[in-house]
């Protein structure tokens, strides 16, 4: 088969480990008969230098007649420092979820083995981690209105919406995963301070009794962000509104051993998006040495949403026998660190060799 995948590499080191990704699927092609075409596009800052627009029409037009859209990172510490800039390279990201109607956000977290002994936490905490935040996408927080600030611009602020749809959608999808997983869904909210929270309460109450397979808690966020280090093996699938998702899975990947190991998927309305977790990391860029496993990892997640299970085991499988052989970046590495092309090769190599 022949699919057209729309490559966003973005900024930082996001070009470096797309690439690495673009190997794996490259093997994975030659492997199995397949053929990945890649159309590259710019977003982020890098969209703004070419264009002035951080999600660019064309860059939009393609991905909407893509099969996929494989994406890197964007941000750059020349808008970070700078608040008062009128275009940010994050508006592109969030553009781009909006115009593609991305409301949810798949973000898997397990541990491997060889890894165990990588995290700042306990080994006996983490062993048997396995569970995935449903993070919702284009709503809340991110994109409520109105924004902004006073005449005086001595007060600022920012409006969390949400509608009964925008939950429902979410949370169906959230029991749905559930399911076909461990059938434990936690719904985490600030239902004890936030109406948008209580909404989400009362939404998930009213569709739990269409999912009576399921086993239903609502946690807190708070509390949530502490159990999801005192015990993560009790998660199976958690469903959360936008920011507390943000902010959860950046702390759940620490079980992991490293930012760079987290892929994630973005689905709804239109073609999907698969992108790692972390961000441009710019300090990193071009020296060779960021982690394009989280990017290799949301190609597995490509190949799955292409109904190419096999071939997405395949990535996974290669991706665990690299960090079994110690062949990983210096984020990971115990003794020697590998750069990230290095990785990269070794990944593909073992996608078309191994049994
Ligand atoms: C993420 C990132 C983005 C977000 C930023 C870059 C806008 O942190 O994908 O988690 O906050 O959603
Ligand atoms: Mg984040």
């Amino acid at each position: 088969m022949n699919y057209k995948i729309a490559t966003l590499p973005g900024d930082g080191i996001g070009p470096e480990v797309v690439d690495q990704a673009v190997k794996a699927l490259n093997a994975i092609g030659k492997r199995f008969g397949h053929e990945f075409e890649f159309t590259f596009a710019w977003v982020g800052a890098i969209a703004i230098d070419k264009t002035g627009n951080p999600y660019p029409d064309e860059t939009h037009e393609l991905c909407l007649k893509s099969d996929a859209v494989l994406f890197g990172a964007i941000g750059d510490p020349k808008y970070d420092n700078d608040p008062k800039a009128k275009v940010r390279p994050e508006q592109g990201l969030l553009a781009m979820r909006k115009k593609l109607g991305l409301y949810a956000n798949i973000r898997p977290v397990t541990t491997f083995e060889s890894l165990l002994h990588k995290s700042p936490l306990k080994q006996e905490i983490i062993e048997g981690a396995d569970f995935v935040v449903i993070r919702e996408l284009t709503g809340g927080i991110y994109f409520g209105e109105p924004r902004g600030r006073s005449e005086n611009g001595n007060t600022a602020f920012d409006t969390c919406v949400y509608t009964r749809d925008e939950v429902i959608r979410i949370t169906k999808l959230a029991f749905e995963m559930a399911q076909k997983r461990r059938k434990k869904l936690t719904a985490v909210d600030k239902a004890n301070v936030l109406a948008t929270s209580r909404l989400w309460r009362e939404t998930v109450q009213e569709l739990a009794s269409d999912y009576p397979d399921v086993e239903l808690d609502y946690m807190f966020v708070d509390n949530a962000a502490m159990q999801l280090i005192l015990n993560p093996a009790k998660f199976d699938v958690m469903v959360t509104e936008n920011m507390f998702g943000d902010i959860l899975t950046d702390e759940a990947s620490v079980i992991t051993g490293s930012l760079g190991m987290l892929p994630s998927a973005s689905v709804g309305l239109h073609t999907s998006v698969f992108e790692p977790i972390h961000g441009s990391f710019p300090q990193g860029a071009g020296k060779n040495i960021a982690n394009p496993i989280a990017t290799i990892l949301s190609a597995a997640m490509l190949l799955d949403s292409l109904q190419l299970f096999t071939e997405a085991a395949l990535v996974r499988k290669a991706v665990a026998k690299s960090l079994e052989e110690n062949y990983v970046t210096g984020d990971i590495a115990t003794g020697k660190a590998y750069g990230t092309t290095q990785v990269g090769d070794r990944i593909a190599q073992i996608i078309s060799e191994i049994e």
